[in-house]
C-alpha cells in the first residue's frame, strides 16, 4: 500500500513549500486539498502538478461531504493541516471568513479524520497521524524579556490569532477526547518565495521596486521571529513523523528582529543588487497608523522539537532575505498573476 499524506492548505505558501518538499524528498503520494482562495494559487504547485505522484482536490475544508470523500477516496496515512485564513490585517477587516475556515474548517476536517481513523483502525498499515499547524500569535504578545513556551498560556489579540487558539483547542480535544492522534505545532513568522503579497517581507520588496512608499506599522520598533519558509516545511515532516501524539511543539527561527531592522536588511539588499538612482531604498520608509491591537513582541523558545526531535533551522535570516528578494525580482509574472484577483497592495487592517 502506497504512503499517502494529505496537505490541506496546499496551494498557499507555507503548503505549498511542504507540498514541493514531499514530492521531492520521499516517494508519498501528496493529495493537495485547497479551495483555492485568493492566497491559494496554482501556480505555487507548478512543479509539482505533473507529478503522477500529485493529486490536487480544490474543495473547502468546511464541506464535510467532500472532505468525507476526500478520505474515502485516497486513504491517506497523515493529515498535514494548514488550510487556513493567514492574514491578521485581513481579520481585522472581516473576521467571518476567519471563524469558517480556521473554526468551522477544522472542526470538520477533524470529524472527517476521526471516522477514517476509526475505519482504519486495526488494519495492518501506520498508524494515521493528524499534524494541525497553528502559529505563536496564540500566546498573544510578551514585553521585552522572555519567550513562549508550549506550556504559556494562550491569550491571542487579534480576530486571527483568536481562530487559531480555537482551532489548536479542537485539535486537542479530538486527541483527549477520542483518542485522535494529534500532533500540533506552533511556528513564528515565515518568509521566503510563493508569500502572498499582503504580509510585511514582500510588501517591503514590492513597494520598494517600485518607488513606492514603504508602510510600516507604528514606530517599527514590533519584534517577530523569522523562520524560512523550507525550515518550517522541514521542521513540519519532522514533528509529524517522529513527534509524540498529543504533545505541542514550538518551531522558530532564533531570529528575532525589530520590524524597521526587516525593512533595512530588505532595503540594503536591494541596494546591492538593483540600486536606485535617487539613493537608497530606505529613503522610501513611511511610518504609518498602527495595526489595531498589534502585538508587541514574539519570540519562540524552540528548544524541545531541538533536544527531542533534532530539528534545527538551517537558512541564516540574512541568506533567507537575499535568497527571496532575488526570488521576488526573478517572479514578477507570478506576483502579477496572483494578484489578478484584485488585490493592489494597499493598506489593510486599520478596521475602517
Ligand atoms: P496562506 O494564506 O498563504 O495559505 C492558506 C491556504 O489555505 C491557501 O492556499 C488557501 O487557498 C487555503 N484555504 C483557505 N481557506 C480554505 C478552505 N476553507 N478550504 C480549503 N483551503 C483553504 O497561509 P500560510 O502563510 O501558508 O499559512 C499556512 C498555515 O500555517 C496556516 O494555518 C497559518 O495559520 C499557519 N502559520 C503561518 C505562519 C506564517 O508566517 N505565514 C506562521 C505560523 C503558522
Ligand atoms: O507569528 C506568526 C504569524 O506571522 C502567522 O501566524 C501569520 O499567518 C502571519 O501572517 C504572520 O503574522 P504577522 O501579523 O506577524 O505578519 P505580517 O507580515 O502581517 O506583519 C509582520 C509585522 O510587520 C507586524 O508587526 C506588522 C508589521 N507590518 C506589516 C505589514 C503588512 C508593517 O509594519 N507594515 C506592513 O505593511
Amino acid at each position: 500500500m502506497s504512503d499517502t499524506i494529505l496537505v490541506t492548505g496546499g496551494a498557499g505558501f507555507i503548503g505549498s513549500a511542504v507540498v514541493r518538499q514531499l514530492i521531492r524528498e520521499t516517494d508519498a503520494e501528496v493529495v493537495t486539498v485547497d479551495c483555492l482562495t485568493y492566497a491559494g494559487h496554482r501556480a505555487n504547485l507548478a512543479a509539482v502538478l505533473n507529478s503522477p505522484r500529485h493529486h490536487l482536490v480544490v474543495e473547502d475544508i468546511a464541506d464535510a461531504a467532500a472532505m468525507n470523500d476526500v478520505f474515502e477516496r485516497f486513504e491517506p496515512r497523515a493529515v498535514m493541516h494548514l488550510a487556513a485564513e493567514s492574514h491578521v490585517d485581513r481579520s481585522i477587516d472581516g473576521p467571518a471568513a476567519f471563524i469558517e475556515t480556521n473554526i468551522l474548517g477544522t472542526y470538520t476536517l477533524l470529524e472527517a479524520a476521526r471516522h477514517h481513523w476509526r475505519e482504519r483502525d486495526g488494519e495492518d498499515t501506520d498508524p494515521f497521524r493528524f499534524l494541525h499547524v497553528s502559529t505563536d500569535e496564540v500566546y498573544g504578545e510578551l514585553g521585552d524579556e522572555g519567550a513562549f513556551h508550549e506550556t504559556t498560556p494562550y491569550d491571542p489579540s487579534s480576530p486571527y490569532s483568536a481562530s487559531k487558539a480555537s482551532a489548536d483547542h479542537l485539535a486537542r480535544a479530538w486527541h483527549r477526547t477520542y483518542g485522535l492522534p494529534v500532533l500540533v505545532t506552533n511556528c513564528s513568522n515565515n518568509y521566503g518565495p510563493y508569500q502572498y503579497p499582503e504580509k510585511l517581507i514582500p510588501v517591503i520588496i514590492l513597494k520598494a521596486l517600485a518607488g513606492d512608499p514603504i508602510p510600516v506599522y507604528g514606530t517599527g520598533e514590533n519584534v517577530r521571529d523569522w523562520l524560512y519558509v523550507d525550515d518550517h516545511a522541514t521542521a513540519l515532516r519532522t514533528v509529524l513523523e517522529k513527534g509524540e501524539t498529543g504533545e505541542t511543539y514550538n518551531v522558530g527561527g532564533r531570529a528575532e528582529r525589530q520590524n524597521i531592522e526587516v525593512v533595512h536588511t530588505v532595503c540594503d539588499v536591494l541596494d546591492e543588487i538593483r540600486p536606485r538612482g535617487d539613493g537608497s531604498y530606505r529613503s522610501l520608509i513611511s511610518f504609518v497608523t498602527d495595526r489595531p491591537g498589534h502585538d508587541w513582541r514574539y519570540a519562540i523558545d524552540c528548544t524541545k522539537i531541538e533536544n527531542d526531535l533534532g530539528w534545527t533551522p538551517t537558512t541564516s535570516f540574512e541568506d533567507g532575505i537575499r535568497q527571496t528578494v532575488e526570488w521576488y525580482i526573478d517572479h514578477l509574472d507570478w506576483v502579477d498573476e496572483v494578484l489578478e484577483s484584485g488585490y493592489d497592495l494597499s493598506r489593510l487592517g486599520t478596521g475602517a
